[in-house]
């Protein structure tokens, strides 16, 4: 065989995210999360991006996809099978923190969210797929975001830390790998789902939003503070979006643009938590977004300095372009906003595919901190269409990544310490973004359409031996 690039034992895997693929979101004494509040649809992107919302469920007028999600609760051994299947040698996916703390204010867990949990951990593990844990993903408990605000209260990092200690404890002998937030960046446009606020609670205010992302801040750390005092060698990771940021043309006034947008969106909260102290620019960021001086406790800073994590877990699926002096199109629907760039086609959804972008990010991130990466989410958001075997001959998907392959693999020519590759919904789930069923980025396909409808029957898609092959190659048959 080839020798490969990538280093041996390599995690080769998928990614998922509770709130989007369990369903089941009021089973065994489960709480209401804030994805859970998510209508399907358009309805969903003007929530994330701001509007007016009091969180109410309203079943007569909307959908609530996430409510059934794909059925994992009760399929989650037929899923890992099929994950077993492809030879997958991690699994990346994140409790929901209302099966454990169903309103998150309790004191005691819920044994029953637990025993869930338990039952995949091992089931993961009886097939040797090592379990990588996201703390929390876009689905803490509904009543954290209504009663007390989000995370801009203060109380919140006692909940969180309740929780991370919880799971922490009962894991740590199984899980090695964790990261405290997903995407703790995206706030910068979408605070909804990972810090439970939105226009009706002072979402749109940056200065609760800076005070929200310290609480996060100190409260990660006290995780991983946790983590590393029940074993020194669990290795717990910050997970941010990574959207390499280019300046659309040399004009000096578009490359400090650049700058900017790449302190502010790529950097800010890596710096925290990698490096442990705020960065020189947020005096900088703090003028701009007219934000005073935060609340901190005298012991935060300490703690952030002390408590910075092992890796850096970040979700790369797109570049963006900044031009602030000439007229170019807007880029729609995406996180990163940015103009469209000439050089490169986009998905349906606007997202613009570079697979150089993903070399680029590698290095920029691994230059400045030195710590390993883990690409824990990438992937193509796709219409696909079954035959009449329900088969998907998802050519475009495999170009897709085996274009951001071969970019890894660069990269790791390029000095880059890679520790693994866990492609996003490796088995089609909500898009958390739209609500929809219908943007797939799964090896398998899952009988399920936006209104709710099929079977839910898994299948497996072209994609699905291809990447077997790149697994059992480690990378060197793509
Ligand atoms: C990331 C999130 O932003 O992108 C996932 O961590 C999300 O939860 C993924 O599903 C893809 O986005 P979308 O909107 O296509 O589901």
């Amino acid at each position: 065989m080839t020798k490969s690039i990538f280093k041996e034992g390599f995690l080769w895997g998928g990614a998922t995210a509770a709130n989007q693929l369990e369903g089941a979101y009021q089973a065994d004494g489960k709480g209401l999360s804030v994805a859970d509040a998510m209508p399907g649809g358009k309805q969903r992107w003007s929530i994330l991006a701001g509007e007016e919302f009091d969180w109410r469920i309203d079943e007569s007028n909307y959908i609530y996809p996430n409510h059934t999600g794909i059925d994992h609760y009760h399929r989650f051994k037929e899923d890992i099978s099929l994950f077993a299947k492809m030879g997958f040698k991690c699994y990346r996916f994140s409790i929901a923190w209302s099966r454990i703390f169903p309103n998150g204010d309790e004191t005691t867990p819920n044994e029953a969210g637990l025993h869930f949990y338990d039952e995949l951990i091992d089931t993961c593990l009886n097939y040797n797929i090592e379990p990588v844990v996201t703390i929390s993903h876009y689905e803490m408990p509904l009543n954290l975001a209504k009663k007390y605000g989000g995370w801009k209260n203060r109380e919140l990092i006692d909940f969180y830390e309740r929780f991370a200690d919880v799971v922490l404890k009962r894991y740590y002998q199984k899980v090695k790998y964790w990261m405290t937030f997903n995407e703790i960046n995206s706030p910068f446009e979408l605070p909804a789902l990972s810090m439970g606020m939105v226009k009706s609670n002072g979402g749109g205010v940056w200065q609760n939003i800076f005070q929200a992302w310290h609480h996060q801040f100190v409260a990660s750390a006290k995780a991983v503070k946790i983590g590393h005092e029940l074993d020194p060698n669990l290795q717990i990771g910050c997970m941010i979006i990574y959207g390499t940021t280019y300046s659309y043309d040399a004009n000096p006034t578009n490359q400090v643009a650049t700058m900017i947008q790449n302190q502010e969106f790529n950097y800010f909260c890596a710096d925290v938590q990698v490096r442990g102290k705020y960065p020189a620019y947020v005096k900088r960021m703090f003028e701009k977004y007219d934000v005073q001086p935060l609340e901190i406790k005298a012991d935060d800073l300490a703690l952030i300095s002390a408590h910075t994590v092992d890796y850096i877990g970040f979700s790369y699926y797109m570049s963006t372009a900044i031009n602030e002096t000439t007229t170019a199109e807007k880029v729609q629907g995406n996180i990163l906003g940015g103009v469209k760039n000439p050089f490169l086609k986009a998905s349906d959804w606007g997202w613009q595919i570079d697979p150089d972008g993903l070399r680029i990010a590698l290095n920029e991130l691994y230059n400045r901190y030195e710590k390993p990466l883990f690409i824990v989410e990438n992937g193509l958001g796709a219409y696909d269409e079954v035959d009449e075997n329900f088969y998907v001959a998802d050519d475009y998907r495999i170009d897709y990544l085996r274009k951001h392959i071969v970019a890894m693999g660069q990269a790791v020519k390029d000095g880059v310490d890679l520790m693994g590759y866990t492609p996003w919904g490796c088995i089609d789930l909500v898009s958390a973004s739209t609500g929809e069923m219908s943007k797939r980025y799964g090896f398998i396909y899952v009988d399920k359409d936006d209104e709710g409808k099929g079977t839910f029957n898994r299948y497996e898609k072209k994609s699905f031996g291809w990447y077997k092959k790149v697994i059992a190659t480690n990378g060197t048959d793509l």
